[in-house]
């Protein structure tokens, strides 16, 4: 992974284009007190390209080809769907409730200033059991009262799609009826999803495992609506020293194990940590978020607990 920091910046600033006001007008809140230009477009190239044979990272180990991660990525994720909720709870001590729960709220999908309310089209990219979707169908149709929504889960596994479908029979039949699920890499969304067409785009914990996260971005960009919101719940980066080394030794000694007791699998939880410690710095992800062309507003991310997980929202210009 190649930042050029100094380059991007002076890109940003040669581009630089007006973009105050246009968060006002939107329903998903994207906490801005300023507004920053971004680039017009593009995916910048942070995984080292070499033309059609563009490598990453699987983990620690680097010089894997895209293909090769995204296939490796398929395994983990085959081989912990069954018991992925279950070791969510065990992994975080239940905090990732509390963060999709923040997650969720802030974004307040379903809320509408015009009455009778706009219908809203939202994607939840690797969606996967549903946890992010589900809670959004309760906040629009419970907590502002509002079923014009419809919510796409989108992920690349069909095992924790299964997963995902069979959880959604458990809810109201209504909010059933705004959902739907769809096999899709986010690096590549099929011609299905017009350009243009969505309101809000989702990820949660996701992107960290897409073998190419400026493809993923563009594609972000290119199918929400001017004036839609892209938001990313995503494990992130500790800035309290002492608790970064408490947080580290607990990720990397007590999570492969925990995988290996209770899923019977300690190479995909050992993957997952690895993952999480490979994934760019809160100013870094901002940087590719800006790099697809959305706006940030103020410092472009919100902390999770010390820097456990982060926020990072995005606007597509109006
Ligand atoms: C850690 S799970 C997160 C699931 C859910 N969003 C949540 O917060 O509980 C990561 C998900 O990303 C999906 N995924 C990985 N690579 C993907 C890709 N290229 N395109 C779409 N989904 C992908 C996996 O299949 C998996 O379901």
């Amino acid at each position: 992974m190649v930042a050029r920091p100094a380059l991007r910046a002076a890109t940003r600033i040669a581009r630089r284009q007006p973009v105050a006001s246009t968060y006002s007008s939107h329903n998903f809140c994207t906490s801005t007190p300023t507004l920053r230009p971004s680039t017009a477009s593009s995916s910048s190239t942070r995984d080292s390209s070499n033309g059609s044979t563009r490598t990453t990272h699987f983990g620690f180990q680097d010089g894997i080809s895209e293909s090769e991660k995204t296939e490796r990525v398929a395994g983990v994720f085959h081989s912990v769907a069954e018991s992925y909720d279950r070791m969510n709870d065990l992994m975080s001590f239940g905090w990732h409730r509390i963060w999709k729960d923040h997650f969720v709220s802030s974004l307040n999908p379903g809320y509408s200033s015009s009455i009778p309310p706009k219908p809203q089209r939202i994607l939840d990219v690797a969606g996967g059991t549903g946890d992010i979707a589900f809670r959004m169908l309760n906040q629009s149709h419970v907590v502002n009262a509002n079923p014009n929504i419809h919510i796409t889960i989108s992920d690349i596994n069909p095992s924790m799609l299964a997963v995902g479908k069979q959880r959604s029979l458990s809810l109201p039949a209504a909010q059933q009826a705004t959902l739907s699920f769809l096999e899709a890499d986010a690096t590549q969304l099929p011609a299905t999803i017009a350009p243009d067409s969505l309101d809000l785009y989702t990820v949660a914990f996701g992107i960290r495992n897409f073998a190419n996260i400026p493809a993923a971005l563009a594609e972000a960009h290119r199918v929400l609506k001017p004036g839609g919101v892209f938001a990313c719940l995503e494990f992130s980066k500790v800035g309290n020293p002492v608790f970064d080394a408490v947080y580290k030794r607990w990720s990397f000694s007590a999570i492969p194990l925990i995988g290996q007791l209770v899923a019977g699998d300690r190479d995909s939880y050992q993957y997952l940590v690895e993952s999480i410690e490979r994934f760019p710095s809160q100013d870094e992800f901002r940087g590719l978020i800006e790099d697809a062309g959305f706006v940030v507003g103020g410092k472009g991310y919100e902390d999770l607990t010390l820097g456990v997980a982060a926020i990072h929202k995005g606007m597509k210009p109006l």
